[in-house]
Order: C-alpha cells, then structure tokens, then sequence
C-alpha cells in the first residue's frame, strides 16, 4: 500500500500531522487509521457499498471495554457496524477463564470460516484471553488456517497497524505479547451507551487464585495514572456521561505499583468530586483488599452506587487457603457485618465456584451456610473448570461430575428461596432510577436500574434516556419491579 510521501489528515491524527509512522504511541496508531481510512475509501468506491464490521464479544467487563476501544478504531478507519457475522471484518473477543468459553469460540470459528467461503475478502481477527495461551494459537494455525489476524490482551490498542500489515501480507498475522508494562489510551472509543461508560483503572492480576488463568492471560497489576483516570472521566461527564463503571481485576488494589502510591479509597472520593457526574460503580473486589476506609469512603459518598460485587468463591476455610484466597471464612462474615453496618441498604452480589479439586460435602455445606447468612442479592455460580497452567490443574482430587452437578442445583435451590423471601423488600419504597431502555415487550414502559442495580420498569417515553428520575416501586415480580415515576 503506498503511503510513502503523504501528508494524513490532520483531524484523524490528534491535531498533529505525520508524514510517516511515528514511533510514539496513541500517535502511530492514529497514522494507521489514517492511511487504513483511505484504503477503505477507495474500496467502498469500488464496490459501492459500505464495508462492515462486527465484534463478538465473550467473557467480562474488561472484555466489553476492550471492544469498545476496538470498534473505535474500526469506525475511525471507515467501517460501520453491523449485529450479523456476515461482515467484510469479524473480530471475536475471547475469554478464556473457563473451558466452556473456548469451545464456544471453536465451535464459531467453524461457522465463520463457512461464511468466509461466500466472502473471500472477509478478514477475520481473533483475540483476548484465548490467544495468550500458545496451544490455542497452535490450534487455531492448525485447524483454522482462514483466520487473518491473531493478537492478544497486552496490544489490542495495535489493530490498526495489524490491519495496515495484513493489506500486503498473504499470511496469518501473529501478534501476541507475553507481558507489557504499558498502557496505552486515548484511543477512539465506541460507546455503546451515551449515558453510561466504563473506565479502566487498572490492568492484570497478581493474586494467583489457584483456579485461575487471569493473571497468566492478562500480566502483572498496573495502575493508570489518577489523572489521566480523572481527565477520561471528566471528558466523559462533558459528552453526556453520568454513571461510570471503574474496571479493574482487583480495583482494592489499585494504585500500588504508581510512583506515588495512592489507595483505591483515595481515588474514589477525588473522582466523587467531579461536577456531573452522577453514580459510580466499580468491579471487581478482592475481600483480602477491601479497607476500612474504602468502606468509609463508600458511606460517605453520595455517588457510589449501594452494591458491591464481592466474590466468596468458597465458604470453606479449608478450600479458601488451598485457593489461594487469603481470608477466611469467618474474615469474610467479619467483612460483610462491617459492610452491612456501614451502608445499611447495599446490595451484595458474589461469584462461587463449586466442586474445586478435593470440595467435601463438608466444604460446600460451608459455602451454603455463608450464602444463607450474607443473603446475597445475586450469585454467578460457576462449576469448577481445570485451566491447564493454573496451580489447581494438577491436583489430583478432582471432584466426581455428578456430585459437582448435584451440589450446584442444591445451591441454585438455596438462592432462589433466598431471593424469593427477599423479592418485595423494596416494595412501597421511592428510588431513583437511571433510565437505561425503552421496555422491549412494552414501549409504554422505559425500564432502568437503582443504585443498588435493581431493575424497574416504568411509564416513560424515549427522551427519559439518560436521566434519573425518581419511582415509586408499585411492584416486586422476583428479579425486578414495576413502578410510577414522581415527576
Ligand atoms: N473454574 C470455574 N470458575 C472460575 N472462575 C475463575 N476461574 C474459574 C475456574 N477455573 C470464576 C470465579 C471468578 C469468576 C470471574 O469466574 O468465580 O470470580
Ligand atoms: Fe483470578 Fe483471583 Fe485475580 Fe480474580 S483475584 S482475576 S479470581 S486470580
């Protein structure tokens, strides 16, 4: 592709203007956006048609984030969305931390090669968690030879310039760091909701649970500067923004590795202070990590949202310490008291993992004892996933399937009564809702959260999008309610 000698706009290049690529990022990626935007210009004179994209996205919030930032950049370079895999450009996002999640990807993969057959132009990019493993990448070399682009969680900030390699390149482009001690942002960014964005904090693990790949997929912790945290927000809150979600593997952790160590605590109550902003949600947090004055910080705050995701995994003393956890039992009760004292009316949801490598009928009836005390709102139940590399991989204790499958639905049994007897408690009360949708079977309705993340649903027209209006919860129907706004 000829580039050489061309001056690139000057509006898709942050106000600068290069001649050739510089070296500097986010500015180099800007460049190939530039050059890419005028190769799919002439393309699309071509065929007279637009060119399209779509992200599959699996797995988590990082994930969703971090195709975001992918789609940015594809609608910097020319291309428009599409909801159909039948697209010139399919990028899937993977996820990796149970097995299930990658033969999914597997199994679509064969699909997508079916519709590259119809359209040999398409290109296909494959990247996250998955690809950070090397036998992945060797599966997919092998039986998957029609894949264009592979790249991993440590640059998806490079796909333009992958995409500018791969316009020559008769071959699968391979791009897939180990580690990386950077962090690259300012990078365009599509949201999906004009009111409402996540913003990373913080990238990587270094907790090592025993069961987990994510700090093997996704590196060492690094914190984000705080300014540059609090500049992403502010720019936000100015485009319309009024609920952010601060993402981070273990955000109780963050600010450790800056320069000038800062506490999570801190962090929050300085973004707390941004004019415009109305609510902030934050995930994941690690108990062992959860301060009292994060705590404070929470209580004190007219913003931060009444619900706190905080994953159990076990009840078990026994299995948290094979884990790798770092608490126990009873410190994590000890916790949810302090919470529950502290901020009377917060929603507590968790994650739990069943049947991890030597799990007794003992430790689970642990577990199930911590559920019914703490009364969680909600619970992700997960079965126990052997993720070769992990230390809980090779222990030899691993628990019967059927046993696994039984102490699972005992425990989906348990919430359900749990959620049962706590379905009407907001029932009669006032809360304010963040309208998020206009009700999809009924468009009388608009259908919202409340600070603790309950759904609502409410006579509302389309321009309440974005606002929080105040609701009279008329209604409880189990996981949600109906209501009538007061204004
Ligand atoms: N098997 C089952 N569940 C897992 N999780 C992480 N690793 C595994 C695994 N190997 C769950 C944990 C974590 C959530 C994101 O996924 O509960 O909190
Ligand atoms: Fe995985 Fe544990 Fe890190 Fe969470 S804290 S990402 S469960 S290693």
């Amino acid at each position: 592709m000829e580039i050489q000698n061309e001056i690139i706009n000057k509006d898709v290049t942050h106000d600068r203007v290069f001649i050739e690529a510089p070296d500097k990022e986010p500015y180099r990626q800007y460049y190939f956006m530039a050059v890419l935007n005028k190769h799919v210009k002439k393309i699309i004179k071509e065929i007279d048609r637009p060119l399209t994209y779509s992200i599959q996205t699996f797995g988590c919030q990082m994930n969703a984030k971090d195709s975001e930032k992918l789609a940015g950049i594809l609608e910097k370079i020319g291309y428009v969305p599409v909801d159909s895999e039948e697209a010139d450009f399919v990028i899937y996002n993977t996820c990796t931390v149970r097995e299930n999640a990658n033969l999914k990807v597997y199994g679509r993969l064969g699909y997508l090669g079916k519709l590259k057959e119809k359209n040999p132009n398409m290109i296909i990019a494959i990247c996250g968690c998955m690809m950070q493993e090397p036998t992945v990448v060797e599966k997919i070399k092998k039986s998957y030879p029609f894949v264009d682009i592979i790249f991993g969680t440590h640059n998806i900030f490079k796909l333009a310039e992958l995409m500018y390699i791969k316009v020559d390149a008769d071959r699968m482009i391979i791009d897939v760091w180990k580690e990386t001690d950077k962090i690259v942002e300012e990078l365009p960014s599509e949201r999906k909701y004009s009111f409402k964005a996540s913003v990373n904090i913080m990238y990587g693990c270094n907790n090592f649970c025993s069961y987990c790949i994510v700090p093997y997929v996704r590196g060492r912790e690094r914190s984000r500067d705080p300014k540059d945290i609090i500049a992403e927000i502010k720019s936000l809150v100015a485009d319309g923004v009024v609920e952010i979600t601060l993402l981070g593997q273990n955000v109780n952790s963050y600010g450790k590795t800056l320069e000038e160590p800062m506490s999570f605590a801190e962090l929050l109550l300085e973004i707390d202070k941004i004019e415009g902003l109305e609510r902030i949600r934050f995930m994941t947090s690690h108990p062992k990590d959860l301060s009292d004055e994060l705590i404070e910080a929470m209580r004190i705050s007219k913003k931060v949202c009444r619900h706190l995701h905080l994953p159990l995994q076990s009840g078990s003393s026994r299995l948290l310490k094979i884990m790798n956890r770092k608490y126990t039992k009873e410190d994590y009760l000890t916790l949810v008291d302090k919470i529950y004292t502290a901020i009377p009316d917060i929603s507590l949801t968790t994650d739990i993992i069943v049947g991890f490598p030597g799990e007794t009928e003992e430790d689970f009836m642990e577990t199930l004892d911590v559920v019914k005390k703490v009364e969680f709102d909600s619970s992700f139940t997960f079965q126990y996933s052997k993720r070769t590399g992990t230390a809980a991989a090779t222990m030899e204790n691993q628990v019967d399937p059927e046993i696994v499958q039984d102490r699972f639905n005992r425990l989906l049994d348990l919430m359900k009564e749990i959620s049962a007897k706590n379905a009407n408690k907001l029932e009669g009360t006032i809360g304010d809702v963040l309208v998020e949708d206009v009700n999809k079977q009924d468009p009388s309705l608009v259908t919202g959260r409340l600070s603790n993340n309950t759904l609502v649903h409410f006579p509302g027209k389309a321009s309440d999008i974005g606002k929080i209006i105040p609701v009279k919860l008329t209604e409880s129907k189990g996981f949600y309610y109906f209501g009538q706004p007061l204004v």
